[in-house]
């Protein structure tokens, strides 16, 4: 099939007005990438050698996002919503180039999997002009019923048009289908909008393919694969499924999760085998874990790169840029940004490290904090291999600590630190004997008067 060209059509020209947004609602995000990209990618991954996106509404937003994920696509302007065949063809230029398959897909039902659109795609293969996804939800209101007769499907009814007896097939349309696409146009051309709602129906080319002797069939999906997204609620519905998919793939490719239902991945995420995630850590984009990792709980890790055996969290931080070497440690109420930890090293207690270099080996002391920037501009703290920070100590940037280095605790450093040095930049300390003893009395003596002139 591999060899056969694919169009995808893309419907997302809808308002999507129950999403109450003042952003299309195909570019709400499931895992932090836009639901249409997520059709976009099950489309690649079924083989779609060229893509089409329907548009209609938020134009100039939703061309600018195509261009990030799907920088291939052309975009097509659907002008007056009048149906799905309607949408179709707004993309005819492209369709008419001549593809095998041209595979109609909508850019609201997110959880498509390219398996469902791939045996579709196979029954053109074998001969099909047209290949209908069909699945069974538990309740059909509101879908097209999949008509059949003597095991071929003759016709798809929507549900305001169907009769009563049509009405209880519980066999339904997903609205996704495969079409050969020589016969894509003159059958989307022959469609007409007699029917309840006035529209340009998609599905009517089944009806018509059929009566001209074409071959139509339809196969199954499941029902999560059909789950069009409408509002709020059934995003975060879609969010969860494709959550729950995930983290079973990633345990299922070596990856423990002790408590699976509170880990959130993203849709880039990769995490490598015999990694331990704990309970409660969420994921966001560009997150790289390497095989053996240690990701404690209640960490919030981003644009990450980590590499094996590394130890993160508690309660740990990492932002875009953080690359954690072998074996580096992270650990509680740390944040990292822009910054790498060198193999070995150790950030581990209430320390934010940005835009920095943390050497093999060193040891950054609880509360140390690189002062990177001013108000204007960032600047860079280059921490030497084996350096020891004192606890509670400001690194103002830019500012070396050469190899070796030891800054005492309490330490504001404001100039490098040369290899091997000890720097102190703290006031010296002052020690008057008696002089505690002496303070206590006097205070207790004040407190003692106040309290009786008020008597
Ligand atoms: C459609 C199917 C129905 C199926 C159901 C599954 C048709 C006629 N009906 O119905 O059989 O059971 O999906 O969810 O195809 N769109 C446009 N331009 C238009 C009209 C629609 O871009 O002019 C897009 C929408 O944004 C949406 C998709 O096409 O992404 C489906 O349209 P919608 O109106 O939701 O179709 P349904 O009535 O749900
Ligand atoms: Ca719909």
């Amino acid at each position: 099939m591999s060899q056969r060209s694919c169009l995808s059509v893309i419907l997302a020209a809808g308002e999507g007005t129950r999403m109450k947004s003042a952003m299309p609602k195909v570019l709400h995000a499931i895992a932090g990438l836009p639901m249409v990209a997520h059709v976009v990618k099950a489309a690649e991954a079924a083989g779609a050698t060229g893509l089409a996106l329907v548009i209609g509404h938020g134009t100039e937003e939703m061309r600018k996002a195509a261009q990030k994920f799907a920088p291939k696509a052309q975009t097509f302007v659907q002008e007056k919503r009048l149906g799905t065949a309607h949408a179709v063809l707004a993309a005819r230029q492209a369709i008419s180039k001549g593809y095998d398959d041209v595979l109609v897909m909508f850019g609201d039902t997110p959880l498509i999997d390219a398996q469902a659109l791939a045996s579709a795609r196979q029954k053109l293969a074998e001969g099909a002009a047209v290949a209908v996804i069909g699945f069974r939800p538990p309740s059909p209101v509101g879908y097209g019923r999949l008509i059949e007769k003597d095991g071929r499907l003759v016709a798809i009814r929507e549900e305001k048009d169907c009769s009563e007896d049509e009405k209880k097939i519980g066999f339904c349309n997903a609205g996704m289908m495969a079409v050969a696409g020589k016969h894509a146009l003159q059958l989307l051309d022959k469609v007409g909008n007699k029917n309840a709602k006035g529209e340009f129906y998609l599905t009517d080319i089944v009806e018509i393919a059929d009566a001209e002797g074409l071959d139509v069939v339809a196969t199954e999906a499941s029902f999560e694969n059909a789950l069009g997204i409408n509002n709020r609620a059934e995003l975060a519905e879609a969010e969860a499924i494709w959550q729950t998919r995930r983290r079973r793939e990633a345990m299922l490719a070596g990856v423990t999760l002790i408590a699976p239902e509170t880990v959130y991945f993203s849709h880039d995420t990769e995490i490598g085998a015999d990694t331990v995630v704990e309970p409660n850590v969420w994921f966001g984009p560009g997150v790289r874990i390497a095989a053996g990792a240690k990701i404690h709980a209640f960490s919030h890790i981003e644009g990450a790169t980590i590499a094996s055996n590394c130890d993160v969290g508690p309660f740990a931080r990492l932002r875009p840029g953080a690359d954690l070497k072998q074996k580096a440690k992270v650990g509680n109420f740390c944040e990292v940004k822009q910054a790498t930890i060198e193999e070995g090293a150790k950030v581990n207690h209430l320390t934010y490290i940005g835009d920095a270099r943390v050497g093999a080996g060193a040891n950054i002391g609880a509360g140390t904090i690189t002062c990177n920037y001013d108000g204007y501009s960032k600047f860079f703290t280059d921490i030497g291999e084996g350096v020891f920070v004192g606890s509670n100590s400001s690194l103002v940037a830019p500012v070396t600590i050469g190899k070796g280095g030891y800054i005492a605790s309490g330490s504001v450093i404001t100039e490098s630190v040369p290899d091997d040095a000890l720097a102190f930049g703290r006031a010296r300390q002052k020690t008057i004997p008696g002089k505690g003893k002496e303070l206590r009395e006097r205070f207790a003596s004040a407190a003692a008067a106040r309290k009786k002139a008020a008597e």
